[in-house]
This record gives structure tokens, C-alpha cells and sequence, in this order.
């Protein structure tokens, strides 16, 4: 397999060195990733995962990668994660999965964060796909919701079947509805200081590189220095 023909969970393979401490982020892409890794684990490689959500555990268990407790590790060499908005700085939105808080946490504990998304991840502004998840703690879902909509941002809590979606934090998201998000760190700052709000799907400035599956093979996109 040539460089050009790689897909972006194989080419994030070469971010990986032997002894690495390597954080598994969570969603199809980082399973993806997950599966890859697990391939050079039995073929010898020796790393230590940190999974970002009882899946991507589960997972990797089944693909013989070794864990390790965040708690355990003294830092992270790199994450690989998912993505659901990339924008050409690439600030990220991320938790249409549910499991923003862990990533986020355990990207800020990375040397290096590098995502994995398809071409239509990829926007102008963030916001254009129309949410932001937020985990909010249930005591406090309410109170959130109030403030949200004092802050002009509608939007509900997610559901499933029916059922409110839980975190593996014991959480609620609440799915703030946006257009373009001019300043999304500003945003995040804003949301972060809610009571009751645990972390938002606003990644900002936490990305180093992005690798964007193209039908010729993987992309890679750097953030500027
Ligand atoms: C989970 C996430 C995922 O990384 C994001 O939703 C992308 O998932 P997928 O690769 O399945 O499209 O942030 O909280």
C-alpha cells in the first residue's frame, strides 16, 4: 500500500512509536483507528491505550491492545480521536458521540491530538452542521436549559428510543442548536461557566494534525505553528 493510497486510520499508525502511551478516542473513525493499532500490537508493537468511553475499552480488549487508567499514566504520547466539525484551523466540534468530556480530558493530557474525519467534517465556520453538545449534570439539566436559552442558544437534551442518553460520566448532553460560532473558544468559556455544565464538544486550539480520508487516500492537515 502506497503513502497516497492509506487510509487515515492506517496512516495514523505512523504517529505511533513502539512504548507509546496512546489515548483511544471513541466513534467510528477511532474504532477504526483501534482496529488498525490492535493489528500491530499482535504483530509486536508495544503500546499502552487510555480509552475515552467503556466502548472504545471494550474494543480495544477485544483487539489485544493493553490498557492503562488515565490515572495511571503520567502523560499520553498521542491521541487519535474522531471528529464531527473540522475548520481550517482545525478547531474541532466533537460529542455527537457522547463522549466529549473524556476525549477532551484526555486529549489535554496528549503531546499530540490527531483526528480522523471524512471530507464532510470539514467546514468554513464551526457550527455549520447546527449543534454543540454539552454534558450537563442532571441535577442541574433545568437550570442549563434556562441559561442556555439566556445566552440565545435553544436546543434540547439528547434521546434515544425515548430515553434520555446517559454519559459514561452518569451525565445528560444537551445539544445547544448554532449557526456560524465566531469565536469558538470565547464560547466555550461562556458555556464552561454555567453551573452544572461539565465540559463542552468545543475542542479549540487542541488539535495538531487532521487526517481526512479521501477516495486517493488520507490527507493530512496541520495545524499552523
Ligand atoms: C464522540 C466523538 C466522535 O469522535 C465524533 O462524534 C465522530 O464520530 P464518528 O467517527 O463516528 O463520526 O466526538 O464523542
Amino acid at each position: 500500500m502506497t503513502d497516497e493510497k492509506k487510509s487515515a486510520a492506517v496512516l495514523a499508525l505512523d504517529f505511533v512509536k513502539d512504548g507509546d502511551i496512546v489515548g483511544l478516542g471513541t466513534g467510528r473513525a477511532a474504532n477504526a483507528f483501534v482496529r488498525a493499532l490492535g493489528e500491530r500490537v499482535r504483530a509486536g508493537l508495544s503500546v499502552r491505550g487510555v480509552p475515552t468511553s467503556q466502548a472504545t475499552a471494550e474494543l480495544a480488549r477485544e483487539c489485544s491492545i493493553p490498557l492503562s487508567a488515565l490515572d495511571d499514566v503520567a502523560s499520553i504520547d498521542v491521541t487519535i480521536d474522531g471528529a464531527d466539525e473540522v475548520d481550517p484551523q482545525l478547531n474541532l466540534i466533537k460529542g455527537y458521540g457522547a463522549a466529549l468530556v473524556r476525549e477532551k480530558i484526555v486529549a489535554a493530557a496528549s503531546r499530540r491530538l490527531v483526528i480522523l474525519v471524512g471530507p464532510e467534517k470539514l467546514v468554513d465556520v464551526l457550527g455549520q452542521r447546527g449543534r454543540i453538545p454539552v454534558e450537563v449534570i442532571p441535577f442541574g439539566a433545568a437550570t442549563c436549559t434556562r441559561h442556555f436559552a439566556a445566552m440565545g442558544l435553544d436546543g434540547a437534551l439528547r434521546e434515544e428510543n425515548g430515553n434520555k442518553v446517559v454519559t459514561d460520566n452518569g451525565n445528560y448532553i444537551f445539544d445547544c442548536s448554532v449557526r456560524a460560532i465566531a469565536d469558538p473558544a470565547a464560547l466555550d468559556r461562556q458555556l464552561c461557566c454555567v453551573p452544572g455544565v461539565v465540559g463542552t464538544g468545543i475542542f479549540a486550539g487542541m488539535a495538531d494534525a487532521v487526517l481526512v480520508d479521501e477516495e486517493s487516500g488520507a490527507r493530512v492537515l496541520r495545524r499552523a505553528a
